[in-house]
């Protein structure tokens, strides 16, 4: 039994996502990063443990074979007093909604740049989903053992396509071969970076930080006094690190150093558990499940992090993760209150109670049972599909979180099993999968077809993979003649006129909303002037 008190506890948590640009170092630096926390002890477990969940769940076998990551998942350690969430977002640019889903369950993310390459496309994407959700960002630029661009430059291209204000933390003495190691601003404490030797296989200690004005042995010709003169600018050019402008998504606090060789990782985990912030008051509803008799009028309230009724809501939801069970995990992200194992939680939306019994903490080197969670932790629940992406739970199971979107997917198309004695077989994987909210189903009103729908083409190999491996069904993907789905609202006698007109373009979602799907934009244009009263919609909000 923790001795703290729950406001204590939900302060010294810290959840944060990395976001990169593919190759950036997310990878890598995740892996140093639980390696500075002392949550693993050799680089490469990270790996490791990817190869280990593979054996488990085959599908990520096109992980392997493309080198990218498609799945999020969390991963958790304790260090200097703090406890650290680690949300793991995939990087390519197919899985966005997935991010945008994990981000929803982050307080606080890092930007890792690549020092040679700055802001990239799938950078501006991501940081884009974080201001719209304020979540404060620190900035870490990566790969400096290597050539990289010039740092005002790097810092410039922050303020000016960000409109952030870069905060240096740190200066970097050049890059590549050149590098020397790095100078805190304000301090003038310089941080030796120290090379690895030639035919080593270890990593050198990079040692402790002394002042600059001692560390001549470290710098050649007049490299010293070089930095000690840009530093004068550097101090003088930029707007001194201000934590509530960084809360509030004006500022970012920029460190630097290189995660392969594990340079300024310990200066990053202190920036996280120092700055990032502890999960936050949340808003939310009272609100009771739909199809409650005579229910009282919603109320808007707040979650304190510190309140003692435990509240959360899924973010995601992992199938398969052993195929020889399917099992599904819903991540749970803790709002406020004390999970202890065993705990009844209510599903707001279907009023449905599961006991929590067997409540998953993922720690880097391994899954434990979790005996008691806090606000801002992430518990995996295995259920059997009771638990869908965007439920909020809570022990009274009148607490809802505003719903996490839906987005209109953006290619859909016709799948089709080889084997027609299969079909039945096909309904279910293809609701399991978009259970997982990965994917989309739509059904159509007539006809039996099924219309599944995705962000990007990526998604589509991915399904038809795990549709293999995990329920053994051979399928093909064929165009169809749909390229927009809108979810449509309004008034019942607006809608059967509006649905009667279209019904062959009418389907339902694994909700069982009505949907519209447009042979073309034109077409979602076209009916969104003939009728007025009708909404059709991009996103849609569960629960
Ligand atoms: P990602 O998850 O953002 O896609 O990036 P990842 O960590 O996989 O890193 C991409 C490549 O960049 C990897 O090289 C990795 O070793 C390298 N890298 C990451 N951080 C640093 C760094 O600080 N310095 C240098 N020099 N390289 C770095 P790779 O050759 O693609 O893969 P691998 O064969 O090394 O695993």
């Amino acid at each position: 039994m923790s001795k703290l008190t729950l406001e204590q506890e939900a302060g010294r948590r810290r959840t944060f996502a990395i976001i990169a640009h593919p190759d950036a170092g997310k990878t890598t630096l995740t892996e140093h990063i639980l390696l500075a926390g002392g949550a693993i002890r050799a680089a490469g477990a990270v790996r490791a443990r990817g190869e280990n969940r593979r054996t488990r769940s085959d599908w990520m076998k096109i992980e392997k074979e493309r080198g990218i990551s498609v799945s999020a998942s969390v991963m958790t350690f304790e260090h200097d007093g703090k406890m650290f969430n680690l949300l793991d977002t995939p990087g390519h640019e197919d899985f966005s909604e997935d991010t945008y889903r994990t981000l929803t369950a982050a307080d606080c993310a890092i930007m890792v740049l690549d020092a040679a390459k700055g802001i990239e496309p799938q950078t501006l994407k991501l940081f884009e989903v974080c201001r719209l959700r304020d979540i404060p960002i620190i900035t870490f630029i990566n790969k400096l053992d290597r050539e990289a661009q010039d740092p005002m430059a790097l810092l410039d291209d922050i303020a000016s396509r960000l409109q952030l204000d870069p905060a240096p933390i740190w200066w970097p003495a050049e890059s590549g071969n050149r590098l020397r190691g790095m100078v805190e601003i304000g301090t003038g404490r310089f941080q030796p970076y120290v090379r690895k030797a030639a035919g080593s296989d270890e990593d050198p200690e990079h040692g402790d930080p002394l002042p600059l004005a001692d560390a001549a042995a470290h710098f050649e010709g007049g490299e010293q006094a070089d930095l000690a003169e840009a530093l004068e600018l550097v101090e003088g050019g930029y707007k001194p690190f201000d934590r509530e402008a960084f809360l509030e998504g004006h500022m970012t606090p920029v460190l630097w150093g290189s995660a392969l060789r594990h340079f300024g990782i310990e200066q990053l985990l202190k920036a996280i558990g120092d700055w990032a912030p502890a999960p936050k008051v949340m808003k939310a509803r009272k609100e009771a499940p739909p199809e409650t008799r005579n229910a009282p009028e919603p109320v808007e309230l707040t979650v304190d992090p510190g309140s003692a009724e435990v509240t959360g809501f899924v973010f995601k939801v992992q199938a398969n993760m052993d195929p020889n069970h399917r099992d599904r995990i819903a991540m749970f992200r803790m709002a406020s209150g004390q999970f202890r194992r065993g705990m009844k939680l209510k599903v707001q939306n279907t009023g449905k109670q599961l006991s929590v019994n067997a409540p998953i903490m993922f720690f880097a080197s391994d899954r434990e049972l979790a005996e008691d969670a806090f606000a801002g932790d992430v518990i995996g629940i295995p259920n059997h599909g009771v638990l869908r992406v965007g439920d909020s739970l809570s022990e009274s199971g009148l607490i809802r979180f505003a719903g996490l979107p839906n987005f209109a997917p953006e290619i859909l198309q016709r799948v089709r099993v080889k084997d027609p004695l299969k079909a039945k077989h096909l309904k279910k994987a293809l609701e399991g999968l978009a259970e997982e909210g990965v994917t989309q189903l739509f059904r159509p009103e007539l006809g039996s077809d099924f219309i599944v729908g995705a962000v990007g083409q990526l998604q589509f190999e991915v399904m038809a993979d795990r549709l293999g491996e995990e329920y053994g069904l051979d399928v093909v993907f064929e165009p169809s003649p749909y390229a927009e789905a809108r979810w449509i609202g309004g008034d019942k006698a607006d809608l059967d006129d509006f649905a009667g007109k279209y019904r062959p373009q009418m389907a339902r979602d694994i909700d069982d909303q009505p949907v519209f799907l447009a042979k073309s934009s034109w077409e979602t244009g076209y009916v969104g002037e003939r009728f007025p009263k009708v909404s059709f919609m991009k996103t849609k909000e569960r629960g």
